[in-house]
């Protein structure tokens, strides 16, 4: 009987210590063998596995980051897919990996498992972005941090009647956005599945301050399309070529203060949002997900992701799931909306 690897890659994520530890327990419980492999994919092109087991995922559940470390590097950027593993999993004899990822992380999970190594996904991002689970883990950490910040910025603004552009994390989708708006109290939020313009967002800011509201707290998705008025706003990309954001909102803030007359501050929130430790929340869904793929890596499936459905952990097609994109629903940013100005 082979063993059982597991590799955490992409960005890190709160609650990737708990699948590590429920994917050891679950499958030590049944005499099986776990390998973790160290630094995402390069552990498995490079053979960087060590033995896991109780002693070595003790007292892991709340800690943030990631014992196995993570890379961006990948097997089908960076090498030639199936060929740069396969050394590695016939030195360490591996029978499956549970492979622990985003979307770009997840899609060479699926085509791993098309060429024969037999791996199951487990979606992991703050972002919330990825399709046929209901949430991700790490998505309710980065949200509650958020919420902190914005409950904080909020009596700052006040004080100094400043408007305070909050950015938060999300990629091309306005999840987080949405949720620690509507939990801060956002009085505008600003996400890329929604059209917004420069005028209607100071025409806001201004007739809340003429009601005697002199400061805002405005949300906004790293992802957003910048307006007309800035131009195009490229910082380049990662080594997977995804574009690297951030920033948007410091291009943003003199075009806010100088049509709106409001003294306008910055805080990007960037890494914060992935730092630390995970909820509660986020650690039994971990932890649930963990259990489910390292069930499913020993009775021999493949290409399977686990996911939250409704209050089950379940199966889905891996390839499907990393094919679909997942935006904000429209009825989220409705809620949103009720409460800006
Ligand atoms: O996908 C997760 C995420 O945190 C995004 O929200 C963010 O744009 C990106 O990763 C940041 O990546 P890096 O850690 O490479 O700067």
């Amino acid at each position: 009987m082979g063993a059982i690897g597991i590799l955490t890659a992409g960005g890190d994520c709160p609650g990737l210590n708990a699948v590590i530890r429920a994917v050891t327990r679950t499958c030590e419980v049944e005499g099986r063998p776990v390998l973790g492999i160290e630094e995402g994919w390069d552990g498995l092109m490079t053979g960087k596995v060590r033995p896991m087991g109780r002693d070595e995922v003790g007292g892991i559940i709340g800690a943030g980051g990631t014992i196995l470390g993570t890379s961006r590097l990948d097997p089908y950027v960076h090498g030639d897919g199936y060929a740069s593993v396969r050394a590695t999993v016939e030195r360490f004899d591996l029978d499956a990996v549970v492979v622990v990822g985003g979307d770009g992380t997840l899609r060479s999970a699926a085509k791993l498992a098309e060429e024969g190594l037999p791996c199951i996904g487990v979606p992991k991002t703050i972002d919330n972005d990825i399709a046929h689970t209901d949430v991700t883990f790490g998505f309710h950490t980065a949200v509650q941090i958020a919420t902190d910040a914005i409950d904080r910025l909020r009596t700052t603004a006040e004080s100094h009647h400043r408007v305070m552009l909050v950015e938060v994390m999300g990629r091309s989708v306005g999840w987080i956005a949405a949720y620690a708006g509507i939990a801060g109290g956002a009085d505008a939020i600003l996400v890329p599945e929604e059209h917004w313009n420069l005028d209607d967002l100071t025409e806001t800011l201004i007739e809340r301050r003429d009601r005697g509201r002199p400061y805002s707290i405005v949300v906004v998705a790293e992802g957003i399309t910048p307006p007309p008025e800035i131009g195009d706003h490229d910082a380049g990309v990662d080594v997977f070529g995804f574009a690297r954001l951030g920033g948007v909102s410091y291009l943003l803030a003199p075009l806010v203060e100088a049509r709106t007359g409001i003294e306008t501050r910055v805080v990007v929130l960037g890494h914060t949002q992935r730092g630390g430790s995970p909820t509660a929340y986020d650690r039994i869904l971990a932890t649930r997900l963990g259990a489910k793929a390292a069930r499913a890596a020993m009775a021999g499936e493949s290409g399977k992701m686990v996911s939250l459905r409704g209050d089950d952990i379940e199966l889905v097609g891996l390839a499907e799931a990393c094919a679909d994109p997942r935006p904000l629903p429209r009825d989220r940013f409705d809620v949103a909306s009720l409460f800006f100005g």
